[in-house]
């Protein structure tokens, strides 16, 4: 499929075993590239490096690879500086490509470092996670964090190829896996039934990182968030702000139970909690929520809140920048599969709902 945004028009490629094609598509995508700069961890690269490297020499390249930290700690200031000066070192030119081969955290760094290495150089996003290969891996989005709050400081950089293998997903841990699936189960509440029964149907079999079943719901989600990112590409229309369902509470949970919590098992409390809004508001049924609830519950995700104060909850909630103008946006669903509303819900409200989770 393509995301279509004019001249940065991108294709995502979703196959198993397509590690092997990446070397290849990289030439066909990118015939001036002069060389290539893997950015990955080392965890990564055991895993997978030699499949990688194998299919960048077939065609032609030499892979050059540059070791980042696992997760959010190669989200800093410092590694970007750090990995500028191993690309400068190497003597990577204007026409090089970056491949950020990793989960959310490397393509973000990657991606950041792309953007700004001699004023922009081409990048290519391979997620070995799912959460990367159904999010964060499209759409541009590329940080890293400021000691004043998470994703500060950073850049739109649309890839000029996406190659996502869902064979690789076989190696994540349990808990990495199902914390993927709860931004699938996102992508099924504000946008698609149809995907929402299929991992209802799928579940154990998307669990066991089966590839066939791994495959049609990565494809899916990239068509759903490619459609979000060509209507909306800044984030500035209230349109993409819809994939932030869930992570407005999520964030603040993640934020305060760092670094313990993974990314998509704090996105199903932020779930369950805007659910429980929307239907305090009259916008969804109780049953839609009863559904979530229990899709979740199946995937191993949790959506009660944990054991957190409420003035922490709130100082979290209102330092991140969902806040606009006082009031904290969220993103309400309507049902399953039907556009969410996104609306400023006022301090009050969410103190009450908190409490009746029993936050104090
Ligand atoms: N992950 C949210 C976005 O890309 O807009």
């Amino acid at each position: 499929m393509t995301v279509r945004l004019g001249e940065r028009s991108y294709p995502v490629y979703v196959a198993p075993g397509l590690i092997s094609g990446v070397g290849s598509l990289i030439a066909e995508r990118l015939p001036s590239a002069s060389g290539c700069a893997v950015v990955t961890s080392e965890n990564i690269w055991g895993l997978h490096g030699g499949a990688l490297a194998n299919s960048l020499e077939a065609a032609g390249f030499k892979a050059d690879i540059v070791l980042v930290p696992d997760g959010e700690e190669a989200k800093s200031w410092g590694e970007t500086a750090r990995l500028i000066g191993e690309l400068l070192d190497r003597g990577f030119d204007r026409r090089s490509t970056l491949i950020a081969f990793g989960g959310g955290a490397v393509g973000d760094l990657a991606g950041f470092a792309a953007a700004i290495y001699l004023r922009g150089i081409d990048l290519v996003q391979v997620p070995t996670t799912l959460l990367a290969q159904v999010d964060s891996a499209i759409g541009g989005k590329a940080a890293v964090n400021h000691p004043m709050g998470k994703n500060l400081i950073g850049a739109f950089k649309q890839p000029g190829l996406v190659v996502s293998d869902p064979e690789l997903l076989a190696s994540l841990p349990g808990r990495e896996l199902r914390s993927g699936l709860s931004e699938v189960v996102k992508y099924g509440v504000i946008a698609d039934p149809e995907l929402f029964r299929k991992v209802e149907e799928k579940g154990d079999a998307l669990q066991d990182a089966e590839p066939g079943a791994l495959t049609e719901v990565v494809r899916r989600c990239a068509t759903i968030k490619a459609g979000y990112v060509e209507q909306d590409e800044r984030d500035l229309e209230g349109i993409r702000a819809a994939l932030n369902y869930g992570h407005t509470l999520g964030h603040a949970v993640e934020t305060l139970s760092a670094p313990w919590m993974r990314h998509g098992e704090a996105v199903a409390i932020g779930m369950g909690f805007a659910g429980r809004v929307s239907v305090g508001l009259g916008l969804m049924k109780e049953g839609e929520l009863e559904r979530q609830r229990d899709l979740l519950a199946s995937l191993g995700l949790e959506t009660g809140i944990p054991d957190l104060k409420l003035v922490e909850i709130l100082d979290a909630i209102k330092r991140d920048k969902k806040v606009e103008g006082g009031s904290v946006r969220f993103v309400l669903p309507t049902g399953i599969g039907t556009a969410p509303v996104i609306r400023p819900i006022d301090e009050t409200l969410i103190v009450r709902e908190l409490g009746r989770e029993g936050v104090g």
